[in-house]
């Protein structure tokens, strides 16, 4: 199928983009783009690809802005019940962290998703899978974590997989039984931390050999912050998870600043999340590093908070930096990229061109693929978008609403 008269053809081809680079659209004017089997074939004008392929089936562009799939870098898909009697806490003055010290926050939502029946988890992150792709993005990363104990963070699991195998949706697990203490082990953080090395690390490797389908391990991530996990139980659980062959994720400085992201980069982790506390000194070092930065300018958003990743001091450090929802019910239920792009822009000063990079190619990094999905190139996987505007700028100019009219998904259309 030949893809025709995009006004703006993003490629962002090239790799992903490095400090100052962000930005680099590569958009070809007046676009085209050719696909088989679920693959791009070739990009190039529409003049050209139509004498070149003049029995190819055409779809019209009809002069809008095509552009690849948005990636979503971090989420915590899969959940059970809501939290608005806690937002509406936190703007009577409570904060966040206080909330769960008294046995709210992350603790109220594993209570209700442990006691889920695994229908009723299935349908409601469903419904949430589906408004992501309605709105563009077709790769999520998505986290475990409201379990905390290795039955229900399984049976989130499964939830994953099964989703990602349903599809449109392709999503990209990720293991957080590290999210928070659970209420049994309150006071007894090591005997957790142990538990979840010893135990539930070498449990997953087991299930994922009889359940993984074949895909690659799952990242492990870990909520390094006060009342969570601290430096040296982040340490233990990355490093045992590494040296079982996990690649790695970690939640760092979004509340303080614990040294997380310098051990993520000693570690080699794929990405660092949050990254609002991060250190000048962290900053550089994650400059120097092949860790991507994950900001979530929703969790700020959503806490009616001011903090916000400090965007141009990693790009002049030449960070990777890449945006994400961080969907979750108790910061940021937030399902639509395009508002992350558009909040990007206004409170963390990025352009629209680098904010959909980071949405796109470096989210993609972020989530270890970025060789096959995040760019318009011969080879990669048919993940695109046709919006229902001409310039790609108003996905940041506007806000709120949703500008994707037509969703590609390795080359099926939707809606059909
Ligand atoms: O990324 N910080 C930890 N995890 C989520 C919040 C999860 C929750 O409150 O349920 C986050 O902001
Ligand atoms: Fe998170």
């Amino acid at each position: 199928m030949l893809i025709h008269s995009a006004s703006q053809l993003i490629t962002m081809a090239g790799p992903p983009q490095r400090g100052r680079e962000l930005g680099r659209l590569g958009i070809i004017p007046n676009g085209a783009v050719l696909i088989r089997d679920g693959l791009i074939v070739e990009t190039g004008t529409t003049l050209a690809l139509l004498n070149k392929y003049p029995e190819e089936e055409r779809l019209d562009a009809n002069g809008k802005a095509v552009l690849p799939g948005f990636v979503d870098a971090h989420t915590h898909l899969v959940w059970a019940g809501d939290r608005a009697a806690e937002f509406e806490m936190r703007l009577q003055g409570k904060s966040y962290m206080e909330i769960m010290a008294a046995g709210g926050g992350i603790a109220s939502t594993v209570k209700a998703t442990r006691s889920a029946e695994h229908e009723s988890l299935l349908h409601h992150t469903r419904e949430r899978a589906q408004n992501m792709f309605a709105h563009g993005t077709t790769t999520t990363e998505a986290k475990t974590g409201y379990g905390l104990e290795l039955n229900t963070e399984l049976a989130q699991m499964e939830v994953l997989l099964q989703l990602d195998h349903e599809g449109p949706l392709e999503i990209v697990p990720t293991f957080l039984a590290a999210h928070a203490i659970p209420a049994e082990c309150a006071g007894r953080e090591d005997d957790y931390t142990f538990l979840i090395c010893n135990d539930m690390l070498p449990a997953l490797i087991e299930w994922w050999s009889r359940k993984g389908a074949g895909h690659p391990l799952p990242f492990v991530d870990v909520f390094c912050e006060k009342g969570a996990f601290n430096l040296e139980q982040t340490r233990k659980i990355l490093s045992t998870a590494k040296a079982l062959g996990f690649p790695l994720k970690a939640h760092v400085d979004e509340f303080e600043n614990l040294g997380g992201a310098a051990l993520a980069c000693e570690l080699g982790a794929a990405s660092v999340d949050h990254a609002v506390k991060t250190s000048a000194v962290e900053i550089q070092t994650l400059g120097r590093s092949d860790t991507a930065v994950v900001s979530l300018p929703c969790t700020p958003f959503g806490l009616a908070e001011s903090h916000f990743t400090p965007a141009k001091d990693l790009l002049d450090a030449d960070a990777i930096l890449a945006l994400a929802t961080d969907l979750n019910p108790g910061t940021a239920w937030c399902e639509n990229m395009q508002f992350v792009m558009a909040l990007a822009c206004r409170a963390m000063k990025l352009t629209p061109a680098q904010a959909l990079a980071a949405s796109t190619i470096n989210a993609a990094y972020a989530i270890g693929r970025s060789q096959i999905i995040g760019s318009l190139e011969a080879g990669k996987q048919a993940d695109m978008l046709i919006l229902t505007v001409e310039d790609y700028r108003h996905l940041a100019y506007r806000f709120g609403g949703n500008l994707v009219g037509t969703v590609i998904k390795k080359g099926n259309i939707f809606p059909q």
